[in-house]
């Protein structure tokens, strides 16, 4: 069988326990443990003058290889042109978009470096995974290297509309990249769609059924693949919480109150600053939720070298600070806002013991904490998520209370419904999501990808 290759700009080592708050590292990780193969990305160390040569090392079935990164270059790739212009640009953000041609220069210079790298030790027959948006160009690289191998590139985020998309200075250069791909794989249908209208009404390509597309001299198929989570591993660790000595604290602490729990990367597509106004506002507006709901935000600090997210941290603070001067008592604390991450283990504890999960991101690619709040559930008193209409996780979570995140009054009223749901809902809405959560899997997910792009090839007829 032909090996598998990923890269992905982060890379979870195998000794790295604590999980974040979803991620594509986390994903990836359970993906290579059944497929085994090479994961190669960043080492997370600069170095002036790197080497072109990966550190080399095997864990288990997998073969890890980290490459160092000039820092100029490496700031210019992650915080420039990857989070400060693409990041904000892919979930709807054009306030915060900034681009900067030397910023561009430098993530071109990052992907050519990974691809003089990667190029010596792939195979002819490899099958290359490229994942997420630090390495859109990587395909186009290998090519002029002289790869002429299966290589699909997975976007983990959203792919915004073409008014949006058109403001991002180098659209044209990142999409004739696209084109050096096989397979293209993008979280839902509304992208897609979204892709594909570029490319008919911008890059005057032409679209195949099946989304076989013609740009130039190259032929690609661009699909849907969402993203799931190893809802078994899930399931076995929020069983074996019950009765921990986490839970038992947890609970302890609670002294019999609801949970409302929030788990998010501290970034702005999240939605925070609305998320923590809507609690205050259901603590304003429906006063008997008042020393009976307790909300726990976990929220990791991510990104500190962009400005806006030290910004968020400030505000967030503020903010969290605001609602407990207003509503706490003596003996309750409304808001608990952790900026640190949990291991997957008493996440799932956590999830469990929570009413409610509130997931209200304003754009999100798909959203993993949404598939894990579900899968930790006793299904017998289930909990009710909350969800952002704007997740890609909407498409298939049925069961959810859909919001939007805009409105912080119109989620501060879906909170008190949820709250006040009786057993025979909540109990049917979890099954719905349950039945996606439990045949999506981050298994299925990675088997249909590879899959599908071993077979892209034979699909390049052209159009009818
Ligand atoms: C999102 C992105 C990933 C990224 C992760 C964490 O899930 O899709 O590519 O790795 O956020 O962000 P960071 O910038 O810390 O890698």
């Amino acid at each position: 069988m032909a090996r598998l290759v990923i890269v992905s700009n982060r890379v979870a080592s195998p000794r790295e326990r604590a999980a974040k708050a979803g991620g594509l590292a986390v994903a990836l990780r359970e993906a290579l443990g059944t497929h085994g193969g090479l994961w190669f990305g960043w080492s997370g160390e600069t170095q002036v003058n790197p080497p072109d040569t990966p550190k080399v090392f095997r864990s288990g079935r997998v073969t890890y290889a980290l490459l160092t990164l000039d820092p100029d270059d490496q700031r210019a790739h992650y915080a420039g042109y990857a989070n400060g212009s693409l990041w904000p640009l892919c979930h709807y953000r054009l306030g915060a978009l900034s681009f900067r041609r030397a910023e561009w220069e430098g993530y071109r210079r990052v992907n050519e470096h990974f691809a003089r790298a990667l190029f010596p030790m792939l195979r002819p027959d490899d099958i290359v995974w490229v994942h997420d948006y630090h390495f859109i160009p990587l395909a186009a690289e290998l090519r002029k290297l002289g790869f002429g191998g299966r290589i699909g590139y997975f976007h983990h985020i959203p792919w915004p509309t073409p008014e949006v998309f058109l403001s991002l200075p180098s659209h044209a250069a990142l999409v004739n990249d696209l084109s050096h791909y096989d397979l293209v794989g993008l979280q839902t249908e509304q992208d897609v769609r979204a892709l594909l209208t570029y490319i008919s009404s911008e890059a005057r390509g032409w679209i195949a059924p099946g989304g076989v597309v013609g740009l130039r001299e190259r032929r690609f198929r661009i699909a849907a693949f969402p993203i799931g989570i190893d809802a078994d591993a899930f399931v076995t660790d929020a069983q074996a919480s019950v009765g921990s000595e986490e839970e038992q604290r947890l609970a302890a602490s609670l002294g019999g109150r609801q949970l409302a729990v929030g788990v998010d990367r501290l970034d702005y597509s999240k939605g925070l600053p609305s998320k923590l106004a809507a609690f205050g506002e259901l603590l304003n507006r429906y006063p008997e939720h008042r020393s009976k709901v307790t909300m726990m935000q976990i929220a990791p600090v991510s990104r500190g070298e962009v400005a806006e997210y030290r910004a968020l941290r400030r505000e967030l603070e503020e903010l969290a600070g605001a609602i407990n001067g207003e509503y706490a008592e003596f003996d309750w604390v409304p808001l608990r806002y952790l900026n640190r991450p949990f291991q997957r283990a008493t996440l799932a504890a956590i999830y469990r013991n929570a009413r409610l999960g509130l997931v209200t991101p304003l754009r999100d690619g798909m959203n993993l904490v949404a598939k894990e709040y579900v899968a930790a559930q006793n299904p017998d008193d289930p909990g009710v998520l909350i969800l952002s209409r704007f997740a890609g996780a909407a498409d298939e979570l049925s069961g959810a209370v859909l919001v939007n995140p805009y409105d912080v009054e119109g989620m501060a009223e879906a909170a008190h419904a949820a709250l006040s749901m009786p057993i025979e809902e909540r109990r049917e809405r979890w099954q719905a999501n349950w039945e996606k959560v439990r045949t999506n899997t981050i298994h299925r997910w990675c088997e249909t990808f590879i899959h599908e792009l071993v077979n892209a090839v034979d699909q390049f007829d052209g159009p009818s």
